[in-house]
């Protein structure tokens, strides 16, 4: 998905800015497996696919696309792209994140070795986006002893305090 043609090194496999390595193991192409798993107190559970890029250029980031899929006619729902930071010389991690639904937002938190918890610092939408809001996020994403990638995302929205929304395991691909 990127055009690395420019990077002045071997656009293949820059080497990883020592900075994120705290967090190489998010890196890769991920494909859910099972199904995630869709949630919440007002809606009728639901699956979907995902596929997730997490890829870096040598600067001290993580760049990422989350794509999801409906389950039965692969059309495409939700998406989302942007970056993973982290503090140098800390384990302060910032997620910097725009999604199609019309919302962009920043998440902060921590790794500990595999596992990854963030919650929301703060959030912006277009002036049309669809209700209810959402007013809170927490992410957490782990590397499970079986070489799988988890995230489970839960938020609060205008109507329904913090409650589970996805959960979803992916295989390297
Ligand atoms: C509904 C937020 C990711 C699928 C919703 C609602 C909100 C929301 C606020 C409305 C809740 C309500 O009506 O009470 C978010 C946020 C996400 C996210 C903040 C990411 C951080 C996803 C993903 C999928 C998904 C990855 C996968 C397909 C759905 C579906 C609904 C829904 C199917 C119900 C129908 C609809 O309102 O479109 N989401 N969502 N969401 N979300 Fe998410």
């Amino acid at each position: 998905p990127y055009l690395n043609s420019l990077l002045s090194q071997d656009c293949e496999t820059p080497q990883l800015n020592p900075v994120i390595e705290p967090l190489s193991w998010m890196l890769g192409t991920w494909l859910s497996d099972p199904p995630g798993d869709g949630t919440f107190p007002t809606m009728k559970p639901f699956q979907y696919l995902e596929e997730v890029h997490i890829s870096h250029v040598g600067q001290p980031m993580l760049n990422f696309s989350f794509n999801a899929f409906h389950p039965d006619t692969r059309k495409p729902m939700h998406r989302e792209c942007g970056f993973i930071r982290l503090k140098p010389d800390t384990n302060k991690v910032a997620f910097i994140s725009a999604q199609n639904t019309g919302l962009v937002e920043v998440e902060e938190g921590e790794v500990n070795g595999q596992e990854l918890s963030i919650a929301s610092h703060s959030i912006a939408r277009i002036s049309f986006a669809k209700k209810p809001h959402v007013e809170q996020i927490t992410r957490k994403f782990r590397l499970n002893s079986d070489g799988k990638l988890e995230q489970t995302v839960s938020m609060a929205t205008t109507t329904q305090p913090m409650t589970q929304h996805l959960h979803i395991t992916y295989k390297k691909v």
